[in-house]
């Protein structure tokens, strides 16, 4: 993000941002942008994240009011909803940025899942879109025009052996971006997923190998991986009245990385190292 004040584009906006924990969170940085562009938003989180992370800062920054909220309850996704109604009336924006595997964690391999902790997967890291946009809708306060963000991953299309049952939770998430996009497009409301390369955060930096990830990202994409600032100022633009017409897509915020197949850097590497080798 520049250092500039911003354009303006949130002007007016409200919203409400899931999934800050500490200052490296993507949602971290997409409040701050947020602010930055003239939003009002309150901000979301597990209540235990409340407790472990620094989100009164953040609150206290972008003068945002705090509703705690764990997605996989219903109860409490709807109390959410009634909360922010009386807060900010309605809202024309909604980041998901909310991800967890309790396999990942606690090292269970893909094979040999945990079939509760599999759910909780799914529950918290995909279903919970579905749960905070019907109660959003049941409670009226999603304003016509709207847009909703979550942050996806290429795990849903590519498997990434260490990414293990997020690969599926992203892929359904994506699913039902689209899904629910349909549903909501009569009301001109846009839901898209974006696919952000790896980024050093909390939930990244818990996943066993995430530095070769990142590493492979970053030597494959050509303009190199993004950075959360980027990733927010991306989520600005979807935000803003300036992409009215975009919805249902999974978008890459990844430098080229989907698209590119090896960089001559990497070949050159390879080509030495089996050369060595014989
Ligand atoms: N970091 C990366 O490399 C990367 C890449 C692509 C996509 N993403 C996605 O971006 C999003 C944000 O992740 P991040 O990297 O900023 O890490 P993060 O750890 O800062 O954010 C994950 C958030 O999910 C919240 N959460 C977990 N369980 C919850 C629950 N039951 N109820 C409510 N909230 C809950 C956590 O408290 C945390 O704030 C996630 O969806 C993640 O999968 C991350």
């Amino acid at each position: 993000m520049s250092e500039s004040k911003g354009y303006g584009l949130l002007k007016g906006k409200k919203g409400i941002i899931f999934g800050a924990l500490d200052e490296r969170s993507i949602a971290w940085r997409i409040a701050l942008a947020c602010k930055k562009e003239g939003a009002d938003f309150v901000l979301s989180n597990a209540p235990i994240a409340l407790r472990l992370g620094t989100l009164d800062a953040l609150g206290e920054e972008t003068n945002a009011p705090i509703i705690p909220c764990d997605v996989s309850d219903e109860e409490d996704v709807e109390k959410l909803m009634k909360q922010v109604k009386e807060e900010l009336g309605g809202v024309d924006f909604i980041l998901h940025a909310i991800g967890m595997s309790p396999n990942i964690r606690k090292k269970k391999e893909y094979k040999d899942l945990n079939y509760n902790w599999y759910n909780q997967t799914l529950d918290i890291s995909a279903i919970s879109l579905h749960k905070v946009l019907h109660f959003a809708e049941k409670q009226e306060i999603l304003n016509d025009g709207g847009s909703v963000v979550a942050l996806s991953y290429i795990g849903a299309q590519r498997i990434f052996s260490k990414y293990s049952d997020m690969n599926d939770a992203k892929a359904l998430l994506e699913s039902i971006a689209r899904n629910y996009g349909s549903r909501l497009a009569e009301r001109g409301i846009r839901v898209n997923t974006v696919s952000q390369a790896p980024t050093k955060t909390s939930a990244g930096s818990g996943i066993k190998g995430f530095d070769s990830m990142y590493t492979f990202a970053e030597k494959i994409a050509p303009l190199g991986n993004p950075s959360a600032d980027e990733c927010a100022d991306y989520c600005v633009t979807l935000f803003s009245d300036l992409t009215k017409k975009v919805t249902m897509q999974n978008l890459y915020h990844d430098g080229g990385f989907v698209t590119s197949g090896i960089s001559e850097e990497m070949i050159d590497g390879l080509v030495k190292l089996y050369a060595d080798e014989e």
